[in-house]
């Protein structure tokens, strides 16, 4: 059945790739971000990545005619003036300030759109009555585990970055949704998503550009931190499929985005390096604080909810994000 769907953070990596994954499953789709279609905006110190969203929106929103609001998520109204305006049956709420190194240097840049944002994303599905609210979570909220797989009952207390406190702060907002208003909703604990589109400050992305210009890479806990890497159509797949349902969500639900496959960090630059077909300059590091050694995702409850899911090897997904980097950023323009 057709759905009518408000996707916020359109410019991002997974946003704007969901947006075209709704769309072309048929579904009416709308999207809203603090960029400007023009792609101005609050604009982040590597101008890389301001064009990086900008060309995101040129190519998932406006060649396809979305629907798109300029709104900041954390401004008084703003979002709840979008929602009277387009009215969805679903919000997937995506829009974030992400990263946890970066949490490290400016945690205060987060609070506004993680904290303040989201109180009003969820004020506003709740004023509004919106039958279905899926909001991006991460798997950072487990903090430092050895347990593996991590499970969505686990705890998750002992956030190690501000990042990871304020994703857990979300998980916490909407429960109290739930039991103040009896509100449902679905937190998406995302791990290490990556895939062409990818974020500028993300590991793949940084790496390969390093080794295409033959720079050294720095390892950060000798490069034995394991990761459990998701490729980005696996993650709008997931997505699409909890989109999909009509009824009305009434639990504060929690699913884990991951397949359970953790990958060492060494082993990812070498395949990625493989891709690249370059030999890999590598500097190790000690962990750095707000690193966690290993990520791992149970898939069993997302399992439960989607029925089955695709899986995308790292070799196949580091192949076609190579081809989309090589084309989107030659190295010689
Ligand atoms: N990519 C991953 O590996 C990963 C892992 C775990 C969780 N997440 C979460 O998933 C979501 C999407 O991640 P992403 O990788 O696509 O990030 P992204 O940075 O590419 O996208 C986030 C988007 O939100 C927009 N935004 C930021 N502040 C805003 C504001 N105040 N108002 C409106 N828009 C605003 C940005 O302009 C950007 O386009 C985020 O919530 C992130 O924290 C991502």
């Amino acid at each position: 059945m057709t759905k009518k769907v408000l996707v916020t953070g359109a410019a991002g990596f997974i946003g704007s790739q969901l947006l075209e994954h709704l769309r072309l499953l048929g579904h009416q789709v709308a999207g809203c971000d603090v960029l400007s279609l023009e792609g101005t905006g609050p604009s982040p110190a590597d101008p890389l990545l301001t064009r990086l969203r900008k060309a995101r929106l040129a190519e998932f929103s406006t060649r396809s005619g979305i629907p798109y609001f300029q709104i900041d998520i954390g401004a008084e109204d703003a979002f709840s003036q979008v929602l009277s305006q387009w009215q969805p049956d679903t919000v997937v709420h995506l829009a974030a300030q992400a990263g946890v190194r970066h949490s490290m240097q400016a945690p205060l840049d987060f609070v506004t759109p993680n904290l303040v944002g989201f109180a009003r994303v969820l004020d506003a599905c709740h004023r509004h009555q919106t039958p279905r609210l899926l909001y991006a979570s991460s798997s950072s909220v487990y903090g430092l585990r050895s347990q593996v797989p991590f499970m969505e009952a686990d705890r998750t207390d002992q956030p190690q970055s501000f990042y990871a406190a304020t994703k857990q702060a979300n998980e916490a907002m909407a429960y109290a949704y739930h039991a103040q208003y009896g509100m449902g909703s679905i937190g998406m604990r995302f791990f290490t998503v990556y895939g062409p589109w990818g974020r500028t400050d993300m590991a793949p992305f940084m790496f390969a550009q390093s080794m295409r210009r033959h720079q050294p890479i720095k390892l950060f806990g000798e490069g034995k931190l394991l990761r459990d890497f998701t490729y980005v159509a696996d993650i709008v797949e997931a997505i699409g499929k909890l989109v999909s349902p009509v009824d009305k969500l009434t639990a504060p639900d929690i699913v884990n985005m991951g397949h359970q496959r953790p990958v060492e960090v060494n082993s990812f630059v070498q395949l990625l390096a493989k891709h690249l077909k370059v030999e890999p300059i590598i500097e190790y590091a000690p962990m750095q604080a707000a690193d966690v050694a290993l990520t791992c995702a149970s898939e069993e409850r997302l399992l439960r909810m989607i029925g089955d899911w695709r899986e995308t090897t790292l070799d196949q997904g580091l192949g076609h994000f190579v081809q989309w980097l090589e084309s989107w950023d030659p190295l010689d323009s």
